[in-house]
């Protein structure tokens, strides 16, 4: 099935998708869109960060929307990612078919979003001792097993390696927060087309409350302008409710509307 697929894929950051031969997408692997033009049926999937995002699916009929869901997934698994994330409105028929493919709700979360149509407005916070900085495999290595110990972040293993891999990948964005030399904050996201996420932002216990995260997060809202995102979604976990003052505070509003399925691959 994946062979199938890799023959009609189109890459397009704009979830567009043609029969006619694309230019170069500008973030060579990023997106992983197919369509079947006779048949009329779509799946843009692509990576968001360090997850899977599916952004669209369009089939005729029940069956055709499972089994496209079930090539996305498939070419997620492929590019690498272990864990993919799809928007559903839970009345309506993508929401079952989502189910069906092994998409699970996910009840103890709650999903926030911002919209970025400029950039945002620069961090008040900052300090001269203060800086924000792209991070690279030293910075991961120094920090990554911190990161995996907050039980807030739920950072896994894997989301390090991916990282590590193509660190310098446009899409997708690792920030340091660094004060007199040691680093005390980390921000990681990337986007898909016009979506964005942040997946994990996290500020040492001893430096919060200074506006260091507001910093990170204006650095991380930059990045993703600049990559083309103007839609930022974010998760926060239920019972953390400092991070959902906190996002609420950088213009995230909570999106009861739209629920957020998420599946293991
Ligand atoms: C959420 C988190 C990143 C916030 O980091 P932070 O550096 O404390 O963030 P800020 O300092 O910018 O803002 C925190 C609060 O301090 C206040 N603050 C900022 N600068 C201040 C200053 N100079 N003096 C006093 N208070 C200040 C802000 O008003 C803000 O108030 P709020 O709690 O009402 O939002 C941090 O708590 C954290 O790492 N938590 C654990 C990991 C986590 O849960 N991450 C989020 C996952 S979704």
């Amino acid at each position: 099935m994946l062979s199938t697929i890799r023959t009609e894929i189109r890459s397009d950051t704009t979830g567009q998708v043609s029969r006619e031969p694309q230019p170069p997408a500008r973030h060579s692997r990023q997106p992983v869109s197919f369509r079947s033009v006779e048949r009329e049926e779509l799946v843009v999937a692509g990576s968001m960060g360090v997850r899977g995002l599916i952004s669209e699916v369009r089939g005729r009929t029940h069956e055709e929307t499972v089994r496209l869901l079930g090539e996305g997934v498939q070419s997620l698994r492929a590019d690498g990612v272990r864990r993919a994330h799809i928007l559903v409105d839970p009345a309506d028929l993508l929401a079952r078919a989502a189910e069906e493919v092994g998409f699970r709700y996910c009840p103890g979360e709650t999903l926030l979003r911002r919209e970025l149509d400029d950039l945002p407005e620069p961090a008040r916070g900052c300090s001269n001792t203060l800086s924000v900085r792209d991070g690279d495999a030293e910075d991961l290595a120094r920090i990554g097993l911190t990161l995996s110990k907050v039980s807030t972040l739920e950072f896994k293993g894997w989301e390090l390696l991916l990282i590590r891999q193509e660190l310098r990948r446009p899409d997708r964005f690792f920030k340091v927060l660094e004060a007199n030399g040691d680093i005390v904050g980390a921000s990681i996201g990337g986007s898909f087309g016009e979506q964005g996420t942040i997946s994990h932002t996290w500020v040492a216990p001893s430096s919060r409350n200074q506006g260091f995260g507001e910093a990170l997060s204006t650095a991380s809202l930059e990045a993703l302008y600049a990559a083309g995102a103007r839609n930022v979604y974010l998760m926060t976990t239920s019972g953390n409710d400092r991070a959902t003052r906190f996002w609420q505070r950088q213009g995230f509003q909570e999106r009861a509307d739209v629920s957020f399925m998420e599946i293991d691959l």
